[in-house]
């Protein structure tokens, strides 16, 4: 399958070592700042005669016709390149946020149900083996009813992190603490509580980064319509370096903890109804990446890969990326306008909160 990455900075390696992982044909790879490009296949060990390199991705579009595209640009871009994309066939896996609007995300989903394509919202955690278990557990009914669950990130952003690439932080292109560094989190507690949010009562504030735009705390209680709660708290106020990435469920006959950097390591594992060794499956399903960006890129590209084989979702396709920015779009509405706020949302953006903490 023809593939192509547009947008090479921090992240884009994890894209390209899931493109060799899967044997996709690289056709191109596309960045506007050319040593971006050279500095990517260093690090993941490819000579830079061997891919094409491009500085418009329209004209890689249209000279390589690759079937697979990967947009890893700064997030206000993504709307933009991936509705290009679609228009010239190409399937999609976007980095998170999808967009930064609700206009785009459906936008996107519109185009491509339209040609018939499929998009996937690049949130890799849920595959990582400690969320595809606990999923299961959701899925089986061992959690008996919902009670509530919490997401807990727990970072740490230094100046060091927005001077390298200015438009983190900026309402425009990025969002803050939740949009960026969270919302993989909050796709899993809403994924996990069963997707269906009626309102949501947040505070954020901007404590610690009088540098960014954007929230550096964010607060929120979550109701899901099954009757069960959900607690967020987000930060990349931590000092002095990430401390934890946390998901906590809990229901009538079982609590589970997914704990880590990045929830990569089941750290309770309780069940009523327990047919397995808890710490076996503990031991089983948990992992120590070398960040916390994990090891998802490459499950969820042969997840991409094969919904486009069989003509069929992929897990995490572009609802869920929608519903994911949703959310955290009503945490930034409930805490701007001081109230609960109604889901679903009907139009709301992130450039709505343009000078929010000035
Ligand atoms: N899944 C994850 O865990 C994860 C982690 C980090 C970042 N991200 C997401 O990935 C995206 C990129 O983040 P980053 O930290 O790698 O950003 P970055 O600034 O390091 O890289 C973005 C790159 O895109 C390039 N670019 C911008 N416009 C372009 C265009 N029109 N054509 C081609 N290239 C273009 C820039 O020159 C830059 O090299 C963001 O949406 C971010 O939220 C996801």
């Amino acid at each position: 399958m023809k593939y192509a990455l547009i947008g090479c900075g921090r992240i884009s390696p994890n894209h390209l070592e899931a493109a060799l992982n899967n044997n996709l044909e690289i056709v191109g790879i596309c960045d506007i700042i050319p040593e971006h490009m050279d500095i990517l296949l260093e690090k993941v060990g490819v000579a830079k005669d061997k891919i094409k390199h491009y500085t418009d991705y329209h004209e890689m579009l249209q000279k390589e016709k690759p079937e697979l595209v990967a947009i890893a640009t700064e997030s206000g871009k993504h709307a933009k390149i991936a509705l290009d994309c679609l228009d010239l066939g190409a399937n999609l896996i976007i980095e998170k946020p999808i967009s930064l609007s609700l206009e785009d995300a459906d936008n996107i989903i519109k185009k491509s149900k339209e040609k018939g394509l499929v998009v996937c919202a690049n949130h890799q955690n849920r595959f990582n083996k400690s969320i595809q278990k606990i999923r299961k557990a959701v899925e089986d009914g061992s959690f008996g009813k919902m009670l509530y669950g919490t997401a807990h990130i727990r970072w740490n952003r230094g100046k060091d992190y927005y001077t390298q690439a200015p438009w983190r932080g900026t309402w425009e292109q990025d969002g803050g603490a939740l949009m960026n560094q969270c919302i993989h989190n909050i796709d899993l507690l809403r994924w996990m509580m069963g997707d269906e949010v009626t309102e949501v009562c947040a505070y954020t504030d901007n404590l610690n980064h009088d540098y960014i735009e954007a929230e550096d705390l964010g607060m929120a209680i979550v109701k899901f319509k099954n009757g069960s709660y959900g607690i967020i708290e987000g930060t990349t106020d931590i000092y002095p370096k990430n401390l934890e990435e946390t998901l906590y469920l809990f229901g009538r006959k079982g609590t589970v903890k997914a704990g880590g950097k990045s929830v990569n390591i089941i750290e309770e594992w309780l069940f009523e109804n327990e047919k397995e060794n808890p710490e076996k499956v503990k031991q089983e399903n948990s992992e120590m990446p070398k960040n916390i960006y994990g090891f998802g890129h490459t499950p969820l590209y042969k997840n991409v890969i094969t919904a486009i084989q069989n003509h069929t979702k992929p897990l995490v396709d572009a609802e869920a990326g929608k519903r994911a920015l949703e959310l955290v779009l009503a945490i930034y509405k409930s805490a701007a306008e001081g109230r609960p706020v109604k889901l679903p949302l009907d139009k709301c953006s992130t450039t709505d909160f343009i000078g929010r903490f000035k």
